[in-house]
């Protein structure tokens, strides 16, 4: 629960924002996601990837405009930059990362995760990235402009016109040759459902979970020959481990406020994979 909203109801509430008030965070506000950024835990798989926010004053905001977000994303009051010094770091970077954007999300802040469009060398300058740190993605953040309220996003969420592919495709029991049926999950289609809702790179959604041996597996399913928009970006082969991550998160928050315990590790079943492009992540298991 972050501000007294849940997290159902806040990754329920969350869409990816490109239109900002013209307007700069509230002080108070920046104060509270500065502090939260400052108490950042480490990820479910022991990293510490790094989190800073760059926020415009009134008189800043042509030096933030200037940042280069190449005219994708309008007026944006912030960002958020996070660094990682290996790729080991991918899925705990994306799991802190969203923690962060439903922060955001329960104080009514817009966000957009950026993983190719915007210019690295300028945004590493602005946080004094050391040689060693890569930026693998970054947030927009700041009041929305789109005129959408929480019933709205809500009614789209149910119309499923957020465009996410079915359970079948995702969720799998025993064998990839065996989708779970939401019956049979039992008190996890909950869990699932929410991580259904996340956002991920171009959408492609690359989750797939896998109930087996007593745990809940997390693969990453890569997009074969995408490359991504530019030739500077971290390539989507990358950034899907962002994806898993960010599915990590909606699971792993959701399960505590449901008082479901339980661990994670790296420590793959007994399963075949479907197809090549299929690698195993990360497991978390019920605490007995
Ligand atoms: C790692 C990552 C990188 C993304 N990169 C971009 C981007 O460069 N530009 C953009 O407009 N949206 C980007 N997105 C947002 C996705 O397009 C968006 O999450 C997806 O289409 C689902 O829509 P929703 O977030 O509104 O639910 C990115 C999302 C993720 C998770």
């Amino acid at each position: 629960m972050f501000n007294d909203q849940s997290i159902i109801e806040t990754i329920q509430q969350r869409t990816s924002c490109r239109n900002y008030r013209d307007a700069p965070i509230a002080e108070a506000l920046q104060t509270r996601l500065r502090d939260f950024l400052a108490v950042t835990p480490p990820g479910p798989l022991g990293n510490t990837p790094r989190f800073e926010l760059i926020a415009a004053t009134i008189e800043e905001r042509e030096a933030l405009r200037g940042l280069g977000t190449y005219g994708f994303i309008k007026n944006p009051p912030g960002f958020v930059v996070g660094t990682l010094r290996d790729s080991r770091e991918l899925e705990d970077f994306g799991y802190l990362m969203e923690r962060i954007v439903l922060f955001a999300t329960a104080h009514d802040l817009g966000t957009c995760w950026l993983g190719g469009t915007f210019t690295k060398s300028r945004f590493a300058a602005r946080i004094a990235a050391t040689p060693e740190e890569r930026i693998p993605a970054i947030l927009s953040i700041g009041a929305s402009a789109e005129r959408r309220t929480l019933r709205d996003t809500l009614l789209r969420r149910l119309a499923g016109s957020d465009h996410r592919k079915p359970w079948a495709e995702l969720f799998f029991d025993g064998s990839f040759d065996r989708p779970l049926e939401r019956e049979a999950a039992g008190d996890f289609a909950l869990l699932l459902d929410m991580v259904r809702l996340g956002p991920s790179a171009s959408n492609k959604q690359p989750w797939r979970i896998a109930r087996a041996e007593g745990g809940w597996h997390f693969y990453v399913q890569r997009t074969r020959g995408y490359i991504g928009s530019d030739r500077s970006a971290i390539p989507l082969a990358d950034l899907q481990r962002v994806d898993i991550g960010i599915a990590m998160c909606h699971w792993d928050l959701t399960a505590q406020e449901q008082g479901m315990a339980g661990t994670w590790d790296v420590n793959p079943p007994y399963l075949t994979p479907p197809d090549d492009l299929t690698e195993y992540r990360a497991s978390w298991r019920p605490r007995a």
